[in-house]
């Protein structure tokens, strides 16, 4: 979602809107707005592109020079005009704009509601307004800081009252919060973009620390009240950069966001011990687990290849049988679908016609499916039995990224969901994984400090037409989708290939010189994975190995260069190693000098079979 706010002595309305048009790109599924008119707030809010609400406000245009605005990505409750933001509470003398999650908004909820607050919508935010609410006795900012105390998640928050009308309180946790400094006029924004048309003056937030913005000033403290000081950051982007956030293309903004990815994937979901694994939003009883004779996991293109990882993971895991298609193979192959299958679709956009095909063709056979997926409300969301998502973000690199990553994180938590159902991992071993989990947002921030590395590998890459990507297991896995993401971007051949198997034919491809990329993270696999890469070398091969931190010794006597990774359970192993081939994907297509973020041929969603 994103959230604009503006206090000052223009018409409110446009510079709102105008924000949001930025702000579209992180959520379109509905927006709105609320205005001071005089001295009461109102709101506008629909359905819908923004588009739709522009309509709305043309027709009863809101007069006023205070006001915040939203655009929805719906997380809690599904896109609809009750669920849009701003939300109120039953005074309407509140109004709260939001972007993150309250993860125990339903706790929250059941408290308030006993105190006689009658909630219209399905969302976290409304129940914010309640409580900010509640705990008013004639000081907002205090108010606030009283609710925000009591909620946990991640969330950006804009709040006005009618109260207090000439103030703007913002807080950020954890979700992304800017401040805007004008003249006579301050702003908020979910960055920089949204009101960098006004200023090129900004305060950027850290989480627990919170604004409140007047005509003539900003004060900024701690959410514990703290006052303090800031240095104001001064933007000499273009709005072009200021988009990517600073970065050169969406791709490489999405693939740095992939440790908050991961931790927004797994936040609320995993216990504080790690010792166990929540899962709310799956509606399956104990039973219908036990139930579960085998999965059936489908999807396309990036998706595809996380559902690759998926299989090895449920079956190490949960000991169920799991055979991974694409979707477009799935559905007209006859498969098998008893009511004992799990169909497990994996979408990042949750409207792609293959998936949703195979998800119908699963459901007509009688099978439950589970759609692990990016957008909330999208096609595959609302077909399926239970909904696992991803909060990855919207994404808008065709190349997926963030998303494929995302729905990996998905799957160990599934995994480890099943597991403890059925009883198929010792506590212990429950407990390492999901520790090991915890380590993985800092192990990517550790690959991605080593860009410049994979740059020069990509640079050396980019001169050729041909390669390969080898390995075995789940590194096979991954080595299809380093694959398919060189070949995406950079229009370079390659082939993916098990180890093991390229003496079965495909070895005569190796000649001098062609690049090798090895993945060797498998420890149970090392000797046979290092005797392939010597098959290769023999001919020729120039062989970089991604392999473990630690394992240089026993590696690099084999291959020709090698990039090490920080060391993980060798289950989790994907979402460190194929960091650094996203990098090199990258980074190779912009050596060839190709539209990264657009390339020829592909489209970020196909809604056709
Ligand atoms: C398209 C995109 C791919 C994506 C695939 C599946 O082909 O170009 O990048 O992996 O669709 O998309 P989905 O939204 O279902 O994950």
């Amino acid at each position: 979602c994103g959230i604009v706010g503006y206090i000052g002595n223009r018409n409110s309305q446009e510079i709102l809107i105008e924000g949001l048009k930025k702000l579209e790109y992180r959520g379109y599924d509905s927006a709105g707005i609320a205005v001071f008119t005089g001295n009461t707030l109102e709101i506008r809010k629909s359905k819908g592109r923004l588009a739709v609400l522009e309509g709305q406000l043309q027709e009863e245009p809101l007069a006023g020079s205070v006001g915040i605005g939203h655009t929805r990505w719906a997380t809690h409750g599904k896109p609809s005009d009750v669920n849009s933001h701003p939300h109120t509470d039953n005074s309407s003398k509140f109004s709260v704009v939001h972007n993150g999650i309250v993860e125990n908004y339903l706790d929250l909820k059941d408290e308030l509601a006993a105190k006689g607050h009658n909630f219209v919508s399905e969302t976290d935010t409304e129940v914010i307004a309640h409580l900010v609410a509640d705990e008013y006795d004639g000081n907002i900012v205090e108010a606030v800081q009283r609710a925000v105390k009591r909620m946990r998640g991640a969330f950006a928050l804009g709040v006005l009252t009618e109260f207090e009308p000439t103030k703007l309180v913002a807080v950020r946790f954890a979700s992304p919060l800017v401040i805007g400094i004008g003249e006579g006029e301050n702003f908020i924004g979910s960055d920089i973009p949204a009101i960098l048309e006004h200023t090129r003056n900004v305060y950027i937030l850290n989480d627990g620390e919170m604004a409140v913005l007047t005509r003539d000033g900003v004060e900024l403290m701690t959410t514990e009240g703290e006052f303090i000081s800031k240095e104001i950051f001064h933007v000499d982007w273009d709005l072009v950069t200021a988009e990517k956030a600073g970065f050169d293309h969406f791709m490489l903004k999405e693939i740095y966001e992939q440790p908050k990815a991961y931790r927004d994937t797994m936040r609320g979901r995993v216990s504080e011990d790690n010792n166990s694994v929540s899962l709310t939003e799956i509606g399956m009883t104990a039973e219908q687990v036990k139930g579960i004779r085998k999965v059936h996991i489908v999807a396309c293109g990036t998706a595809y290849h996380a559902g690759l990882v998926g299989k090895t993971v449920i079956e190490r895991m949960a000991r169920i049988p799991v055979e991974t298609d694409v979707a477009s193979e799935y559905r007209y192959r006859s498969p098998i679908i008893t009511p004992d299958t799990l169909v497990i679709v994996v979408s990042q956009s949750g409207e792609t016609a293959d998936t949703l095909a195979a998800l119908r063709e699963a459901k007509r056979n009688g099978a439950r499916v589970l759609a692990i997926t990016n957008v909330v409300g999208s096609s595959v969301a609302r077909e399926a039995d239970d909904v696992l998502i991803t909060w990855a973000g919207p994404e808008i690199a065709v190349a997926s990224t963030k998303a494929y990553t995302s729905q990996l994180i998905a799957f160990y938590l599934f995994g480890v969901y099943l597991a403890q159902t059925l009883g198929t991992m010792e506590q212990a071993a429950i407990t390492e994984v999901l520790t090991a989990m915890q380590q993985l947002p800092e192990q990517v921030e550790a690959v991605l400090e080593q860009s410049a590395v994979l740059k020069q590998v990509a640079d050396s890459i980019a001169v050729h037409k041909n390669l390969f990507f080898i390995g075995r297991g789940v590194d096979f896995a991954v080595a299809q989708e380093g694959s398919l993401k060189l070949k995406e971007i950079s229009y370079i051949h390659s082939e993916a290939y098990a180890a093991g198997e390229l003496k079965h034919g495909t070895l005569a491809l190796i000649e001098d010189g062609i690049p090798v990329i090895a993945l060797v993270t498998q420890e149970e696999l090392y000797e046979k994975t290092l005797s392939n890469i010597k098959e290769v070398k023999a001919r020729g091969a120039h062989v970089l190995a991604i392999a473990n931190a630690g394992s240089e010794v026993e590696v690099s006597k084999s291959v020709d260069e090698l990039f090490a990774i920080p060391k993980t359970l060798p289950i989790l192993s994907p979402a460190v190693s194929v960091i650094p081939l996203q990098l090199i994907s990258y980074y190779a297509s912009l050596a060839v000098g190709n539209d990264v973020d657009k390339p020829r041929n592909l489209a970020k969603s196909v809604t056709v079979e």
